[in-house]
């Protein structure tokens, strides 16, 4: 199969090398604007700046520009999408304006996050009409080698946007925040950036695998005056689940504008 990604940006470049890393991809092929300013080195990668040319050339094709470049990408590959499979990564824009830009084509509409970039993403997708099975498999072929997907009903899309898309930088801050709380009761910096980040994959992947509710959790490792009840009381006082609750609900907010205002455009 050979794949092309359109636009070679943070993501679209994450997603690229999974892809030329697997074994599904006879080539792959990776479009931007300006080449001459991506480092990208990977034998298994052609950097090209005709988006036509790539489009022409591939089987599926995964779009990865900004919303706002959508018009100009999908303008240049439109010609060559008839009865191939479309992989949208944009975040804010439906599968039905896809559909009315790129007739004839299999669109998926894909939220993957910057976990990518180590093949650990989770990308939450909707397809679009028209899919055999073969390339509806095919298309989560690919975007498995980007880490776990899961199939969403549409309408989540921009809730997810705002979950899983902006998640790692959620995950960042608390990561950083937790960083300083180990310097302040005197543990080294990056002792402490050990300690935290494996706590935190370790903790994830430990609820994953046996699946529980991360209050039990919370109760297995909680005893009476003992000193994770002390720090639990510290956290509830800054109100740290309705800080996360209204984080997401102020990013899907966010991500309901820009849809809106792509809703209102005139297609490109
Ligand atoms: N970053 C994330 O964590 C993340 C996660 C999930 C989804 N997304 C979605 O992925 C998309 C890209 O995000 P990003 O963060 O990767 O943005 P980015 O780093 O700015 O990358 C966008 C790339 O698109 C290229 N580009 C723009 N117009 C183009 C065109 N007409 N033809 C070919 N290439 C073009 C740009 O390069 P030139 O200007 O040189 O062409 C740029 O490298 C967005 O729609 C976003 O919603 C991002």
């Amino acid at each position: 199969m050979k794949i092309a990604v359109i636009g070679a940006g943070k993501i679209g470049e994450a997603v690229a090398r999974c892809i030329a890393s697997s074994s599904i991809a006879e080539s792959v092929m990776i479009t931007k604007r300006n080449p001459s300013t991506l480092k990208l080195v990977d034998r298994k990668i052609r950097v090209i700046s005709d988006n036509a040319e790539a489009a022409a050339k591939a089987d599926v094709l995964i779009i990865a520009v900004k919303p706002g470049d959508a018009g100009h990408a999908l303008a240049g590959v439109a010609e060559h999408t008839s009865g191939k499979t479309v992989i949208s990564l944009m975040a804010a824009i439906k599968i039905s304006r896809l559909q009315s830009v790129l007739p004839g084509s299999r669109i998926v509409r894909a939220m993957p996050n910057i976990a990518a970039t180590i093949g650990e993403s989770m990308t939450a997708y909707s397809m679009g009409e028209g899919f055999s099975a073969a390339e509806a498999k095919r298309a989560t072929d690919v975007m498995s080698t980007f880490g776990e997907c899961i199939e969403v009903k549409e309408s989540l899309m921009d809730a997810i946007t705002a979950l899983s898309g902006s998640g790692p930088a959620y995950i960042a801050i608390i990561i950083d925040a937790m960083v300083s709380a180990g310097l302040k009761v005197g543990i080294p910096r990056d002792v402490a950036f050990r300690l935290v980040a494996k706590t935190l994959t370790g903790t994830a992947n430990l609820l994953s695998s046996h699946p529980m509710h991360p209050a039990e959790l919370r109760d297995a490792v909680t005893t009476p005056a003992g000193t994770t009840i002390a720090g639990i009381y510290e956290l509830e006082k800054g109100s740290v689940r309705t800080s996360i609750m209204n984080a997401v609900d102020a990013a899907t907010d966010a991500a309901r504008k820009v849809a809106a205002s792509f809703d209102s455009e005139p297609d490109p």
